[in-house]
């Protein structure tokens, strides 16, 4: 695909955002490539993917200026739901998405990492919003994404002065979970997706479905989605199995085995 690689390893999917001359910016190109990627997974023979940008440098510098540079309001808000439709499309795909942020997220770019499930950065990644200081606001999400993952006021501290942060910083306000090495980085996110990838899937999916939808609910409404995602997972070979070996174990300790869950 012209300027995303896809690459599967077992049952761990790689994206890599991959035009690196211009700092993996998103142009409308590399947006409609981005969503067939999504589109082709295999959701029953992947059961996590990892999304990173090409080069040592930067994961996405953002949406890309000469594009947006001469676009009319019209033009301007189709844009913003083009990257927000595909970033709502990452955010509540099935399949957790760990982004390996790499680099650069600028912008559209952290945008894009923040849609997904959590993020691990490597020790040159540097983020932030610089929107206000191209005379536009955020327009993938940022203005709500960053207020919900940070905080409200930190938020509008960063989006307002338009002031970038360091790896450092992002791990201490909670905007990604663990900086490594950049050498360690994608061993750091392929292990990670591989544990994931080892869990009961149909569960793993519904924990996604059950954080997400629960957090757009008052809390009443949320235990509600909990149950009913807790509730389907009964009717699933994982389940039965995963506690049939549990039992087992308690029984006999030799009897302990591998649980091959089966994602159905
Ligand atoms: N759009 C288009 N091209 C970009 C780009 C972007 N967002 N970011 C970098 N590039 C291109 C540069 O134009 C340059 O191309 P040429 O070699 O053809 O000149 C190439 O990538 C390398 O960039 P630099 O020479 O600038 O590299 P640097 O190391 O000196 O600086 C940088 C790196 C600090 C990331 C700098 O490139 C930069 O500030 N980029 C813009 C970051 C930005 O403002 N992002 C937000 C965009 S707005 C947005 O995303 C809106 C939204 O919410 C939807």
């Amino acid at each position: 695909m012209g300027f995303v690689d896809y690459e599967v390893n077992g049952q761990v999917g790689v994206i890599t955002i991959n035009r690196p001359k211009a700092l993996n910016a998103l142009n409308s190109e590399v947006l409609d490539d981005l969503n067939a990627v999504f589109d082709g997974v295999d959701q029953n023979e992947v059961r996590c993917l990892v999304l990173t940008g090409a080069g040592d440098k930067s994961f996405v510098a953002g949406a890309d200026i000469g594009e947006m540079s001469t676009l009319t309001k019209e033009e301007g808000e189709a844009f913003g739901k083009k990257g927000n439709d595909l970033f709502r499309k990452i955010e509540t795909f099935p399949l957790p998405v760990i982004a390996a942020v790499n680099g650069f997220a600028l912008g559209g770019g952290n945008e894009i990492a923040m849609s997904c499930d959590f993020r691990i950065c490597s020790d040159n990644a540097v983020f932030g919003q610089p929107e206000t200081g191209l005379g536009i606001t955020p327009g993938f999400g940022g203005t709500q994404r960053l207020a919900r993952l940070v905080s409200p006021g930190y938020a509008k501290q960063l989006i307002y002065t338009a002031r970038n942060i360091k790896a450092d910083e992002a791990f201490r306000i909670g905007l990604v979970n663990q900086v490594t090495t950049q050498e360690e980085l994608l061993p750091t996110c392929l292990k990670l997706a591989n544990v994931i990838a080892g869990n009961a899937p149909i569960a793993v999916r519904n924990c996604k479905k059950a954080v997400n939808d629960g957090l757009q609910v008052n809390m009443d409404e949320a235990i509600v989605v909990e149950e009913k995602l807790f509730g389907d997972c009964f009717e699933s070979y994982d389940q039965k199995e995963g506690m049939a070996n549990f039992l087992r174990k308690k029984d006999d300790p030799a009897k302990v085995k591998h649980v091959a869950f089966q994602n159905k």
